[in-house]
């Protein structure tokens, strides 16, 4: 198998262990104010995990729950298991399998899957992205008023989500056609890469949040910035993605309310 095989192999893998879980229930823990993990999460990396390390025993994982690889590593699976616990815990069926591969700290693919709805999306550096097989576009929408836009909350209940909020409220200003917050952040990247949303923006991802949807909405041609323009490191960061068009519209808006949150005295996350 090779790595892009082996990515779509594992996050079918896993999204038949969170089917199973999800039918049957799983046991919900909280890792803090309303950050959920349950027994699916940890399934789901651990078979992952297996079927990486059965292949390429020498590549490093860094994974949400367990698998603490180095961003460094010269082969680097960034996993995240399940995408939209909260969604899962709370039995709505909109979550994803996200996997993704670097090399050398370059993404080479990224797979999202949803179990529940069987969307595989997929991409692999200059090759384009795929929906089912099928080559999927960023939209061709110039105007925030012909669009909707995707968001989503970090765990922080504090300045961060007034932050958030307060974006929300100046993009509605822009006559968009509505917010969503779907709770999925690599499903909300491939809404943006298939052309349902004009942009999604968010004050907090790690890696294994963005790193798969980030890859495959740069190859159905848009463009994903931190919350300042600049390019994602690979650990906790802002995050704009656009269809392109609209990065210019969007920036200066998801920019404004983040610096008022870095003004303010909250201890926050990134910042
Ligand atoms: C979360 C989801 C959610 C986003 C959060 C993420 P998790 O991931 O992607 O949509 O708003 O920032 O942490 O915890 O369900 O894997
Ligand atoms: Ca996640
Ligand atoms: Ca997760």
């Amino acid at each position: 198998m090779n790595t892009f095989e082996l990515a779509v192999a594992a996050a079918k893998a896993a999204g038949t262990i969170l089917e199973r879980f999800f039918h049957e229930g799983a046991e919900v823990r909280s890792k803090g104010i309303s950050d959920l993990v349950t027994d699916a999460d940890i399934a789901a990396e651990r078979e992952i995990a297996r079927m990486i390390h059965a292949e390429f025993p020498q590549h490093a994982i860094l994974g949400e729950e367990e698998n603490s690889g180095r961003i460094d590593a010269e082969h680097l699976w960034v996993v995240d298991p399940l995408d939209g616990t909260t969604n899962f815990a709370h039995r709505l069926p909109h979550f994803a399998v996200s996997i993704a591969y670097l090399y050398r700290g370059q993404t080479q693919l990224g797979v999202v899957w949803n179990p529940m709805r069987g969307d595989l999306y997929t991409a692999q550096r200059g090759h384009g992205a795929l929906h089912n097989g099928k080559p999927i576009h960023v939209g061709p929408q110039t105007q925030m008023s012909e669009v909707l836009v995707g968001t989503g909350f970090y765990y922080d209940r504090g300045v961060m989500m007034e932050a958030t909020l307060a974006a929300i409220g100046d993009c509605f200003r822009q006559n968009i056609h509505g917010i969503r917050r779907f709770g999925t952040a690599s499903l909300d990247l491939a809404h943006v890469a298939t052309g349902l949303y004009g942009a999604y923006f968010e004050y907090q991802l790690s890696p294994w949040d963005y790193a798969a949807g980030q890859l495959l909405v740069e190859e159905a041609g848009g463009r994903v910035t931190n919350c300042d323009g600049g390019p994602l490191p690979l650990h906790k960061t802002t995050i704009l993605a656009t269809n392109g068009s609209l990065h210019a519209q969007m920036l200066p808006i998801v920019q404004r309310h983040l610096n008022s949150w870095r003004n303010s005295t909250s201890p926050a996350a990134v910042k």
